[in-house]
C-alpha cells in the first residue's frame, strides 16, 4: 500500500514517510498522556503509562513525526503465544496519515517475533475509525462484552487476529506489553 510517494495536497504522504516507531521513553510520557486525554473519555493517567515502561511483557511504543514530535503510541501485552492490544491513539492533528497503521504493524511484528500466534483487542462498538483499521489488518469479531465501557456506557466488540509465526528480520526485542 503506497510506499514512498509524492506528497498529496495536504502533505499526508510526507508525514507518512517520515514517521518512525520506537519504544517509549520516560521523556515521552507527558506527550503520550496529553494525546490520551484528548483521545478517550476515560483516559489512563501519566503514572499508568510510566509504570509500563519497564514492564517486561509490555510493548509500549511511540510514533514520531519528521520533527521528532510524539504523535501517537501503542501498548500491547504479550504473554506466551497471545497478545492483547491494550491501547492505541494518534494525536488528532496527525490522524488519517497512516500513523495508527504503522503503530499497529510495529506491535504485530514484535508479537510475531516473540512467537505470538493470536492477538486480541476490545473496541467500542461505535469506534468506526479503529474498527476499520483493525479490519484492514485481519482482525475479526469474536464476541461482545455488554456495557464494558463507561462514559458513555457502551458495548465492547472483541476482536481476534491469528498472525503467522514468521518473524520479520527487523523485529525489535520486546522491552517494554497492557490493556485498555
Ligand atoms: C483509531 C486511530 C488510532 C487511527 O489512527 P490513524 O493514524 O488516524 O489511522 P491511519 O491513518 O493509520 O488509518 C489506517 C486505516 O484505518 C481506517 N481509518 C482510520 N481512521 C478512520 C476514520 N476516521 N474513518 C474510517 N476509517 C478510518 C482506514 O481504513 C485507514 O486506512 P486508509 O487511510 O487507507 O483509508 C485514531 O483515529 C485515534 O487515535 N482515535 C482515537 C483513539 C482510539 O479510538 N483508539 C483505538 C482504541 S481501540
Amino acid at each position: 500500500m503506497g510506499g514512498p510517494s509524492m506528497p498529496d495536497e495536504d502533505g499526508r504522504h510526507v508525514a507518512r514517510s517520515a514517521v518512525t516507531v520506537a519504544l517509549a521513553m520516560r521523556e515521552d510520557l507527558r506527550r503520550v498522556a496529553d494525546i490520551e486525554q484528548v483521545s478517550f473519555s476515560d483516559p489512563w493517567s501519566a503514572r499508568t503509562f510510566g509504570s509500563l515502561i519497564e514492564e517486561p511483557r509490555v510493548y509500549f511504543a511511540v510514533a514520531r513525526d519528521g520533527a521528532d514530535r510524539v504523535i501517537g503510541y501503542i501498548v500491547a501485552w504479550m504473554v506466551a503465544d497471545e497478545a492483547e492490544i491494550a491501547n492505541l491513539a494518534v494525536a488528532p492533528e496527525a490522524r488519517r496519515g497512516g500513523v495508527g497503521r504503522s503503530l499497529l504493524d510495529a506491535a504485530l511484528d514484535t508479537a510475531r517475533g516473540h512467537g505470538v500466534r493470536t492477538v486480541y483487542l476490545e473496541v467500542r462498538e461505535s469506534n468506526a475509525a479503529a474498527r476499520a483499521l483493525y479490519a484492514r489488518r485481519g482482525f475479526v469479531e469474536i464476541g461482545r462484552r455488554r456495557g464494558y465501557y463507561r462514559r458513555p456506557l457502551e458495548d465492547a466488540i472483541l476482536l481476534r487476529s491469528e498472525i503467522s509465526a514468521a518473524a520479520s528480520p527487523e523485529t525489535p526485542a520486546v522491552e517494554g506489553v497492557r490493556r485498555r
